[in-house]
């Protein structure tokens, strides 16, 4: 892999700053062009530095992207770990598809990610709760306005050190359930990751940061009946012991720590089930008192205890604003896992020297 050394290093933030999420890039990143003659091609790793783009260019007008979320977490034995990196990999392939944009090699990824990731050791944070968070994206670079698929796209991965997700570390969370504005629908693009989901979730989402709300919770799109997920986690309930998490029914991002979950889960004999489940059924239970535990879970939001819903004005308290055993159980395996701190059963740790 071809890389290109820069003259001078950024300073890195000092041990024990809040890093929050997104706020500090590292020194290099990882490239690689697309054209419809050449293919994938010229991937290096080089200096993360601001790249000019003509104002025509594709991406800022139709919103023809992808990304992905992973994390790199620093071992016990000085090591890298990264949380099942092949996983991302072929979701981003999947989402390059329903985007039309061109499939790109997995193993040029990865062996850009691994000598990035070498490059930038000294950027992983080494505090609990703390990672290197890792934004692969590709965007459509070619300068044009014709409403077409480019034929031409820039993929990059680029680093952050982050924190927590949420401001208020692992406190449980409060969620509004949006009733109106929809998230994806059926045949939509709510199974890609692609970055129009996002940007048609902001409008929603600052409604509900106005009312003290951290996230929103999507409801499906005809209906407006069946959970669907937070955006920046899928979700989880558990009712009267039984698991729950809403079936991947097309709108819903297929989500690596959800899937990491439900295999945690199943192989600890829990009552697990992929299935859609209604507003109307978590208030209930709620309301009857066997809403046991709810929490969200995303590469970013790690496992996410949710301790407040609202519901068409009406608030419901969930576990006491506390953190369930179950919750908990799965932070701690999944954590566990990726920290170094306990054996890796599943085979999901991919260690990088
Ligand atoms: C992630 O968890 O990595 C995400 O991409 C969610 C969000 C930060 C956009």
């Amino acid at each position: 892999m071809k890389v290109v050394l820069r003259e001078h290093l950024k300073e890195k933030p000092a041990a024990g700053t809040a890093l929050g999420f997104g706020r500090y890039f590292t020194d290099y990143m990882f490239t690689m062009k697309y054209t419809a003659e050449k293919g994938w091609h010229d991937a290096k790793v080089e200096p993360n530095e601001p790249k000019p783009f003509d104002l025509a260019t594709s991406i800022f007008h139709y919103a023809q992207g992808i990304f992905e979320g992973m994390k790199a977490f620093l071992q016990p034995d000085g090591s890298i770990g990264v949380f099942r990196p092949e996983e991302n990999w072929a979701r981003m392939n999947r989402s390059a598809e329903r985007m039309c944009i061109p499939r790109f090699p997995e193993e040029v990824a990865q062996e850009g990610l691994e000598t990035l990731l070498k490059l930038e050791k000294d950027w992983i944070p080494n505090e609990r709760g703390t990672a290197l968070y890792i934004r692969p994206t590709i965007v459509a670079t070619r300068v044009m306005l014709g409403v077409h698929a480019s034929t031409e796209y820039l993929f990059f991965i680029i680093l952050s050190p982050v924190g927590s997700y949420y401001a208020h570390g692992l406190e449980p969370t409060k969620l509004l359930v949006e009733d109106y504005y929809v998230r994806s629908s059926l045949g939509g693009t709510g199974e890609a990751k692609c970055l129009g989901n996002y940007a048609a979730s902001m409008k929603a989402g600052e409604l509900a940061e106005e009312k003290g709300f951290d996230q929103v919770l999507w409801l499906d799109a005809n209906e407006k009946k069946y959970v669907e997920e937070v955006g920046s986690m899928n979700m989880f309930f558990v009712i009267g012991g039984e698991v729950i998490t809403p079936a991947l029914v097309g709108s819903i991002l297929p989500g690596i720590t959800r899937k990491s979950c439900l295999h945690i889960l199943r192989e600890k004999g829990y009552r697990v089930s992929e299935r859609r489940i209604s507003i109307d059924e978590v208030v209930a239970a709620a309301e009857n008192g066997t809403l046991e535990e709810a929490f969200g879970t995303g590469t970013a939001a790690v496992i996410s205890p949710v301790g407040l819903i609202r519901y068409q004005n009406k608030d419901y308290s969930v576990n006491g604003g506390k953190m369930g055993a179950i919750t908990k159980m799965l932070y701690d395996t999944v954590t566990g896992i990726q920290y170094g701190e306990l054996p890796d059963e599943y085979g999901w740790r991919k260690i990088i020297r």
